[in-house]
Protein backbone atom coordinates (compact mmCIF):
# COMPACT_ATOMS: atom_id res chain seq x y z
CA UNK A 1 0.00 0.00 0.00
CA UNK A 2 1.14 3.59 -1.06
CA UNK A 3 1.67 5.97 1.85
CA UNK A 4 -0.25 9.28 2.20
CA UNK A 5 3.22 10.89 1.78
CA UNK A 6 4.20 8.85 -1.77
CA UNK A 7 0.46 9.60 -2.84
CA UNK A 8 0.82 13.16 -2.28
CA UNK A 9 4.45 13.53 -4.10
CA UNK A 10 3.35 11.69 -6.47
CA UNK A 11 0.19 13.76 -7.08
CA UNK A 12 2.80 17.02 -7.10
CA UNK A 13 4.09 15.86 -10.26
CA UNK A 14 1.14 14.93 -11.91
CA UNK A 15 -0.20 17.74 -11.17
CA UNK A 16 2.91 19.95 -12.58
CA UNK A 17 2.83 17.96 -15.69
CA UNK A 18 -1.04 18.83 -15.84
CA UNK A 19 -0.51 22.32 -15.39
CA UNK A 20 2.18 22.37 -18.60
CA UNK A 21 -0.05 20.43 -20.98
CA UNK A 22 -3.23 22.75 -20.39
CA UNK A 23 -1.20 26.05 -20.39
CA UNK A 24 0.14 24.41 -23.78
CA UNK A 25 -3.19 23.53 -25.23
CA UNK A 26 -4.65 27.20 -23.80
CA UNK A 27 -1.72 29.61 -24.83
CA UNK A 28 0.85 28.07 -27.41
CA UNK A 29 3.77 26.30 -26.48
CA UNK A 30 6.22 29.41 -25.80
CA UNK A 31 3.90 31.29 -23.58
CA UNK A 32 3.12 27.90 -21.86
CA UNK A 33 6.64 27.75 -21.08
CA UNK A 34 7.79 30.67 -20.49
CA UNK A 35 5.28 31.08 -17.63
CA UNK A 36 6.12 27.40 -16.45
CA UNK A 37 9.89 28.10 -16.05
CA UNK A 38 8.77 31.61 -14.06
CA UNK A 39 6.61 29.71 -11.62
CA UNK A 40 9.75 29.29 -8.86
CA UNK A 41 7.33 28.07 -6.41
CA UNK A 42 6.07 25.67 -8.40
CA UNK A 43 9.04 23.98 -9.83
CA UNK A 44 10.91 24.22 -6.34
CA UNK A 45 8.06 22.03 -5.38
CA UNK A 46 8.20 19.39 -8.23
CA UNK A 47 12.14 18.78 -7.78
CA UNK A 48 11.46 17.86 -4.02
CA UNK A 49 8.82 15.68 -4.78
CA UNK A 50 10.64 14.13 -7.75
CA UNK A 51 13.88 13.84 -5.88
CA UNK A 52 11.51 11.92 -2.97
CA UNK A 53 9.75 9.94 -4.92
CA UNK A 54 12.65 8.52 -6.98
CA UNK A 55 15.38 7.93 -4.54
CA UNK A 56 12.71 6.69 -1.75
CA UNK A 57 9.45 5.19 -2.98
CA UNK A 58 10.49 3.88 -6.27
CA UNK A 59 13.89 2.74 -5.32
CA UNK A 60 12.13 0.26 -2.62
CA UNK A 61 9.07 -0.33 -5.58
CA UNK A 62 11.63 -1.28 -7.57
CA UNK A 63 13.92 -3.58 -5.93
CA UNK A 64 10.57 -5.09 -4.43
CA UNK A 65 9.58 -5.91 -7.86
CA UNK A 66 13.08 -6.82 -9.40
CA UNK A 67 12.52 -3.98 -11.75
CA UNK A 68 15.87 -2.75 -13.00
CA UNK A 69 16.38 0.44 -12.36
CA UNK A 70 16.98 3.77 -15.34
CA UNK A 71 20.01 4.37 -13.90
CA UNK A 72 22.22 1.22 -13.18
CA UNK A 73 20.56 0.96 -17.10
CA UNK A 74 22.09 3.93 -18.38
CA UNK A 75 25.45 3.69 -15.95
CA UNK A 76 25.96 -0.08 -17.64
CA UNK A 77 25.40 1.48 -21.19
CA UNK A 78 27.93 4.24 -21.10
CA UNK A 79 30.43 1.54 -19.60
CA UNK A 80 29.66 -0.79 -22.37
CA UNK A 81 30.15 1.59 -25.34
CA UNK A 82 33.03 3.61 -23.93
CA UNK A 83 35.39 1.22 -21.79
CA UNK A 84 33.67 -2.72 -23.29
CA UNK A 85 34.61 -1.43 -27.38
CA UNK A 86 31.59 -0.39 -27.95
CA UNK A 87 32.71 2.94 -29.83
CA UNK A 88 34.72 0.67 -31.71
CA UNK A 89 32.42 -1.56 -33.03
CA UNK A 90 29.94 0.77 -34.35
CA UNK A 91 32.60 3.22 -35.17
CA UNK A 92 33.75 -0.25 -37.84
CA UNK A 93 30.35 -0.56 -38.97
CA UNK A 94 29.53 2.97 -39.66
CA UNK A 95 32.82 2.43 -41.68
CA UNK A 96 31.50 -0.24 -43.35
CA UNK A 97 28.18 1.70 -44.66
CA UNK A 98 30.05 4.47 -45.34
CA UNK A 99 31.81 2.30 -47.98
CA UNK A 100 29.03 0.82 -49.10
CA UNK A 101 27.48 4.55 -50.12
CA UNK A 102 30.59 5.50 -51.76
CA UNK A 103 30.60 2.41 -53.91
CA UNK A 104 27.57 3.86 -54.90
CA UNK A 105 28.88 7.30 -55.19
CA UNK A 106 32.24 8.64 -54.57
CA UNK A 107 33.82 12.14 -54.24
CA UNK A 108 37.48 12.86 -52.91
CA UNK A 109 36.66 15.38 -50.63
CA UNK A 110 34.07 12.79 -48.61
CA UNK A 111 36.85 10.02 -48.71
CA UNK A 112 39.25 12.66 -47.16
CA UNK A 113 36.93 13.28 -44.98
CA UNK A 114 36.55 9.78 -43.92
CA UNK A 115 40.04 9.57 -43.70
CA UNK A 116 40.11 12.14 -41.21
CA UNK A 117 37.80 11.18 -38.96
CA UNK A 118 39.72 7.90 -39.05
CA UNK A 119 42.94 9.22 -37.37
CA UNK A 120 40.82 10.85 -35.02
CA UNK A 121 38.89 7.72 -33.56
CA UNK A 122 42.20 6.08 -33.54
CA UNK A 123 43.64 8.45 -31.51
CA UNK A 124 40.43 8.66 -29.33
CA UNK A 125 40.04 5.07 -28.14
CA UNK A 126 43.78 5.26 -27.10
CA UNK A 127 42.70 7.91 -24.89
CA UNK A 128 39.67 6.12 -23.63
CA UNK A 129 41.21 4.27 -20.57
CA UNK A 130 42.78 7.32 -18.98
CA UNK A 131 40.14 9.40 -18.83
CA UNK A 132 36.63 9.94 -17.03
CA UNK A 133 33.54 9.29 -19.12
CA UNK A 134 31.99 12.85 -19.87
CA UNK A 135 28.15 13.19 -19.33
CA UNK A 136 25.81 15.97 -19.72
CA UNK A 137 22.39 15.01 -17.64
CA UNK A 138 19.86 16.52 -18.71
CA UNK A 139 16.67 17.11 -16.26
CA UNK A 140 18.88 15.86 -13.81
CA UNK A 141 17.17 16.72 -10.88
CA UNK A 142 18.99 15.19 -7.65
CA UNK A 143 21.89 14.55 -9.83
CA UNK A 144 21.52 10.57 -9.73
CA UNK A 145 24.29 9.76 -11.82
CA UNK A 146 26.77 11.44 -9.74
CA UNK A 147 28.37 7.90 -7.98
CA UNK A 148 30.38 6.96 -10.16
CA UNK A 149 34.35 7.85 -10.25
CA UNK A 150 33.54 6.65 -13.96
CA UNK A 151 32.04 9.74 -14.88
CA UNK A 152 32.63 13.26 -15.16
CA UNK A 153 28.84 14.72 -14.87
CA UNK A 154 27.42 18.06 -15.66
CA UNK A 155 24.18 17.83 -13.94
CA UNK A 156 21.39 20.39 -15.45
CA UNK A 157 17.66 20.96 -14.50
CA UNK A 158 15.13 24.03 -14.65
CA UNK A 159 15.66 23.69 -10.91
CA UNK A 160 18.13 22.22 -9.33
CA UNK A 161 17.13 19.49 -6.21
CA UNK A 162 20.74 19.57 -4.61
CA UNK A 163 23.58 21.40 -4.82
CA UNK A 164 26.11 20.50 -7.85
CA UNK A 165 23.44 20.63 -10.37
CA UNK A 166 23.74 23.74 -12.55
CA UNK A 167 20.09 25.29 -13.06
CA UNK A 168 19.90 25.71 -17.27
CA UNK A 169 17.09 25.06 -19.77
CA UNK A 170 17.62 23.10 -22.37
CA UNK A 171 15.44 24.14 -24.56
CA UNK A 172 16.81 27.63 -24.83
CA UNK A 173 20.50 27.40 -23.71
CA UNK A 174 23.12 28.79 -25.90
CA UNK A 175 25.64 26.60 -27.42
CA UNK A 176 28.91 27.94 -28.82
CA UNK A 177 32.52 28.11 -28.76
CA UNK A 178 33.02 27.61 -25.00
CA UNK A 179 30.77 27.14 -21.24
CA UNK A 180 29.55 30.02 -20.00
CA UNK A 181 28.52 30.26 -16.11
CA UNK A 182 26.72 32.87 -14.24
CA UNK A 183 29.13 34.34 -12.01
CA UNK A 184 28.30 32.42 -8.65
CA UNK A 185 28.93 29.38 -10.71
CA UNK A 186 25.24 28.14 -10.22
CA UNK A 187 23.81 28.63 -13.94
CA UNK A 188 24.89 27.73 -17.16
CA UNK A 189 24.32 30.05 -20.05
CA UNK A 190 25.87 28.13 -22.85
CA UNK A 191 27.02 25.05 -23.47
CA UNK A 192 30.01 24.34 -25.91
CA UNK A 193 29.27 22.27 -29.00
CA UNK A 194 31.04 19.14 -29.49
CA UNK A 195 32.30 18.04 -25.59
CA UNK A 196 30.30 15.50 -24.01
CA UNK A 197 30.44 11.71 -24.72
CA UNK A 198 27.01 11.20 -23.54
CA UNK A 199 23.87 13.17 -23.27
CA UNK A 200 21.20 11.64 -20.71
CA UNK A 201 17.34 12.09 -21.29
CA UNK A 202 15.94 10.00 -18.25
CA UNK A 203 12.61 10.32 -18.41
CA UNK A 204 12.75 14.42 -19.75
CA UNK A 205 10.77 14.36 -23.03
CA UNK A 206 7.38 13.72 -21.72
CA UNK A 207 8.02 16.84 -19.47
CA UNK A 208 7.94 18.84 -22.42
CA UNK A 209 4.58 19.39 -23.93
CA UNK A 210 5.25 20.38 -27.35
CA UNK A 211 6.67 17.80 -30.41
CA UNK A 212 8.62 20.67 -31.20
CA UNK A 213 10.33 21.40 -28.12
CA UNK A 214 11.40 17.36 -27.76
CA UNK A 215 12.87 17.48 -31.14
CA UNK A 216 14.88 20.76 -30.25
CA UNK A 217 16.54 18.97 -27.25
CA UNK A 218 17.57 16.54 -29.34
CA UNK A 219 18.97 18.56 -31.86
CA UNK A 220 20.98 20.53 -29.10
CA UNK A 221 22.03 17.33 -27.55
CA UNK A 222 23.58 16.12 -30.89
CA UNK A 223 25.40 19.79 -31.48
CA UNK A 224 26.79 19.41 -27.90
CA UNK A 225 27.95 15.63 -28.13
CA UNK A 226 31.46 14.91 -29.58
CA UNK A 227 31.67 12.60 -32.84
CA UNK A 228 30.56 9.16 -32.25
CA UNK A 229 29.24 10.02 -28.82
CA UNK A 230 25.89 8.77 -27.87
CA UNK A 231 22.70 10.12 -26.26
CA UNK A 232 20.56 7.34 -24.45
CA UNK A 233 16.84 8.18 -24.14
CA UNK A 234 14.60 6.79 -20.89
CA UNK A 235 10.82 7.14 -21.86
CA UNK A 236 7.88 6.00 -19.17
CA UNK A 237 5.41 3.64 -21.09
CA UNK A 238 4.06 0.53 -19.20
CA UNK A 239 2.77 -1.41 -22.50
CA UNK A 240 3.72 -4.40 -24.07
CA UNK A 241 6.63 -3.60 -26.80
CA UNK A 242 4.45 -3.41 -29.66
CA UNK A 243 2.13 -0.85 -28.32
CA UNK A 244 3.90 1.87 -29.27
CA UNK A 245 6.39 0.46 -32.24
CA UNK A 246 5.24 3.28 -34.70
CA UNK A 247 6.77 5.76 -32.23
CA UNK A 248 10.24 4.64 -31.48
CA UNK A 249 10.17 4.20 -35.07
CA UNK A 250 8.79 7.59 -35.57
CA UNK A 251 11.91 8.44 -32.99
CA UNK A 252 14.38 6.54 -34.76
CA UNK A 253 13.27 8.53 -38.34
CA UNK A 254 13.76 12.05 -36.64
CA UNK A 255 17.10 11.17 -34.67
CA UNK A 256 18.34 9.40 -38.29
CA UNK A 257 17.49 12.76 -39.86
CA UNK A 258 19.52 14.57 -37.36
CA UNK A 259 22.70 11.80 -38.34
CA UNK A 260 22.07 9.83 -35.72
CA UNK A 261 22.41 6.00 -35.57
CA UNK A 262 20.52 3.89 -33.25
CA UNK A 263 22.64 1.42 -31.81
CA UNK A 264 20.41 0.17 -28.72
CA UNK A 265 16.84 -0.09 -27.93
CA UNK A 266 15.18 -2.16 -25.14
CA UNK A 267 11.59 -2.13 -23.70
CA UNK A 268 12.24 -3.10 -20.06
CA UNK A 269 8.87 -3.38 -17.92
CA UNK A 270 7.78 0.75 -17.47
CA UNK A 271 10.34 2.47 -20.15
CA UNK A 272 11.85 2.40 -23.32
CA UNK A 273 15.34 2.46 -23.22
CA UNK A 274 17.05 3.56 -26.72
CA UNK A 275 20.92 4.80 -27.45
CA UNK A 276 21.56 6.80 -30.39
CA UNK A 277 25.51 7.63 -31.47
CA UNK A 278 25.69 10.32 -33.00
CA UNK A 279 27.80 9.23 -36.46
CA UNK A 280 31.30 10.34 -37.17
CA UNK A 281 29.43 11.17 -41.08
CA UNK A 282 26.32 12.23 -40.85
CA UNK A 283 25.41 11.11 -44.25
CA UNK A 284 25.56 7.33 -42.63
CA UNK A 285 22.74 8.32 -40.16
CA UNK A 286 20.63 10.40 -42.68
CA UNK A 287 20.82 6.73 -44.47
CA UNK A 288 18.67 4.89 -42.56
CA UNK A 289 15.56 7.47 -42.70
CA UNK A 290 15.83 7.72 -46.58
CA UNK A 291 15.52 4.20 -46.86
CA UNK A 292 12.29 3.89 -45.08
CA UNK A 293 8.95 3.87 -46.05
CA UNK A 294 5.48 4.17 -45.00
CA UNK A 295 2.08 4.21 -45.07
CA UNK A 296 -0.19 6.95 -45.94
CA UNK A 297 -1.71 5.94 -42.16
CA UNK A 298 1.98 5.65 -40.76
CA UNK A 299 2.86 9.34 -42.40
CA UNK A 300 0.79 10.90 -39.56
CA UNK A 301 3.84 9.90 -36.97
CA UNK A 302 6.67 10.76 -39.34
CA UNK A 303 8.51 14.62 -38.57
CA UNK A 304 11.56 15.66 -39.46
CA UNK A 305 11.48 18.53 -36.74
CA UNK A 306 9.19 16.96 -34.22
CA UNK A 307 9.35 14.20 -31.13
CA UNK A 308 5.79 12.82 -31.04
CA UNK A 309 4.49 10.35 -27.82
CA UNK A 310 0.89 8.94 -27.13
CA UNK A 311 -0.58 12.07 -25.51
CA UNK A 312 0.28 13.82 -28.59
CA UNK A 313 -2.15 12.23 -30.59
CA UNK A 314 -5.19 11.76 -28.09
CA UNK A 315 -5.03 15.59 -27.80
CA UNK A 316 -5.53 16.69 -31.24
CA UNK A 317 -7.78 13.95 -31.81
CA UNK A 318 -10.27 14.94 -28.84
CA UNK A 319 -9.74 18.63 -29.29
CA UNK A 320 -12.76 19.64 -30.08
CA UNK A 321 -14.72 17.91 -27.18
CA UNK A 322 -14.70 19.72 -23.67
CA UNK A 323 -15.43 16.93 -21.92
CA UNK A 324 -12.73 14.39 -23.47
CA UNK A 325 -9.84 17.65 -23.54
CA UNK A 326 -10.58 16.75 -19.85
CA UNK A 327 -10.19 12.96 -20.09
CA UNK A 328 -7.41 13.67 -21.86
CA UNK A 329 -5.71 15.96 -19.15
CA UNK A 330 -6.11 13.11 -16.69
CA UNK A 331 -4.65 10.62 -18.66
CA UNK A 332 -1.83 13.13 -19.16
CA UNK A 333 -1.27 13.85 -15.42
CA UNK A 334 -1.35 9.90 -15.36
CA UNK A 335 2.14 9.42 -17.87
CA UNK A 336 3.97 9.12 -14.43
CA UNK A 337 1.48 6.97 -13.02
CA UNK A 338 2.97 4.13 -15.47
CA UNK A 339 5.75 4.15 -13.95
CA UNK A 340 7.08 1.19 -11.84
CA UNK A 341 7.62 3.31 -8.78
CA UNK A 342 3.94 4.42 -8.63
CA UNK A 343 2.26 1.24 -8.95
CA UNK A 344 0.93 1.55 -5.37
CA UNK A 345 -0.48 5.05 -5.52
CA UNK A 346 -3.58 4.09 -7.67
C1 LIG B 1 10.62 13.49 -14.49
S1 LIG B 1 11.99 14.40 -13.97
C2 LIG B 1 13.27 13.24 -14.24
C3 LIG B 1 14.38 13.35 -13.24
C4 LIG B 1 15.55 12.36 -13.44
N1 LIG B 1 16.18 12.56 -14.73
C5 LIG B 1 15.07 10.95 -13.31
O1 LIG B 1 15.11 10.17 -14.27
O2 LIG B 1 14.66 10.57 -12.21
C6 LIG B 1 12.19 15.53 -15.34
C7 LIG B 1 13.17 16.64 -15.00
O3 LIG B 1 13.47 17.35 -16.20
C8 LIG B 1 13.62 18.72 -15.89
N2 LIG B 1 13.46 19.49 -17.14
C9 LIG B 1 12.37 19.57 -17.91
N3 LIG B 1 12.59 20.38 -18.96
C10 LIG B 1 13.87 20.79 -18.87
C11 LIG B 1 14.68 21.65 -19.66
N4 LIG B 1 14.21 22.24 -20.76
N5 LIG B 1 15.95 21.88 -19.27
C12 LIG B 1 16.44 21.29 -18.14
N6 LIG B 1 15.72 20.46 -17.36
C13 LIG B 1 14.44 20.22 -17.71
C14 LIG B 1 12.51 18.95 -14.87
O4 LIG B 1 12.72 20.12 -14.11
C15 LIG B 1 12.58 17.68 -14.05
O5 LIG B 1 13.44 17.81 -12.93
Amino acid sequence: MATEEHKRLADVVKRTHSLLRVECHRYGAKIAWDRHVARNDVLQEYAESMQKLATKYWTENNSKNGTYCRMEWIKLQCKEYFLNGGEEKFYNREQDIKRKMTLEKSSIAEDQQFENNQILMENKSQNFHNQRISILDVGSCYNPLNVDDTFNVTAIDLIPAVEGVFQCDFLNVDIGRENIFSSDMKKIYQLQTDTFDAVIFSLLLEYLPCPKQRYVCCKNAYNVLKSGGILIIVSPDSNHIGANAKLMKSWRYTLSKLGFMRIKYEKLRHIHCLVFRKCVCKDVGVRWADLQQFSENDKRYISEIEIFIPQDFQTISFKEKQEKINYVETEVANTFSELPFDNETS
